[in-house]
């Protein structure tokens, strides 16, 4: 079956949800409520990769205003496959569109981040051309 991204939709929650689930395991707050939010925000785009009616993988960024650049930078804040479609090509894809996306908007800079052991995603982002490393130090306030 063909592979189609698109905007995420609120009728997409559950399916999120579920790729969020995979991620990080249960939410420590009310991600129905965010995503709502976020869906609402102009400065929040989220595609999803969808299979017939699976929707197997996300990716969303926020756009930020920055007062010393003067200008939008972008942060890729979450992408996600499910494990059994890994390795063919959809985070590829869901990876180029968000860039194709963050050029058309005319932000100034795109982030993400990854934590060291994860190769895997930091190759991909690489590859990309999102390569200029900087450390992103955490504080978590809900262990
Ligand atoms: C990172 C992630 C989204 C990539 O999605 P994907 O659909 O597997 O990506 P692709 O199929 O486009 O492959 C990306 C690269 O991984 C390689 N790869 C090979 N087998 C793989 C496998 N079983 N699983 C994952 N990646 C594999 C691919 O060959 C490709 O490298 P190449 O372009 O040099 O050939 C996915 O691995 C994932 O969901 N990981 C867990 C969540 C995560 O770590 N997200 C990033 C947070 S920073």
């Amino acid at each position: 079956m063909e592979l189609r991204i698109h905007r995420a939709k609120l009728s997409n929650l559950y399916q999120i949800n579920s790729l969020c689930e995979e991620l990080l395991g249960s939410s420590v707050g009310s991600r129905e409520e965010i995503f709502r939010k976020a869906l609402k925000n102009k400065d929040y785009l989220c595609l999803v990769a969808e299979i017939g009616r699976e929707v197997v993988g996300f990716i969303d960024l926020w756009a930020f205003p920055d007062v010393a650049h003067g200008a939008h930078l972008a942060q890729i804040q979450n992408f996600v496959v499910t494990k059994k479609m890994r390795g063919k090509g959809i985070g590829t894809k869901l990876l180029e569109e968000i860039i194709k996306i963050f050029r058309d908007k005319k932000y100034h800079e795109l982030h993400v981040w990854a934590e060291k052991e994860n190769e895997e995603a930091i190759r991909l982002y690489k590859k990309l051309g999102i390569n200029n490393e900087c450390i992103l130090l955490e504080m978590e306030e809900w262990e």
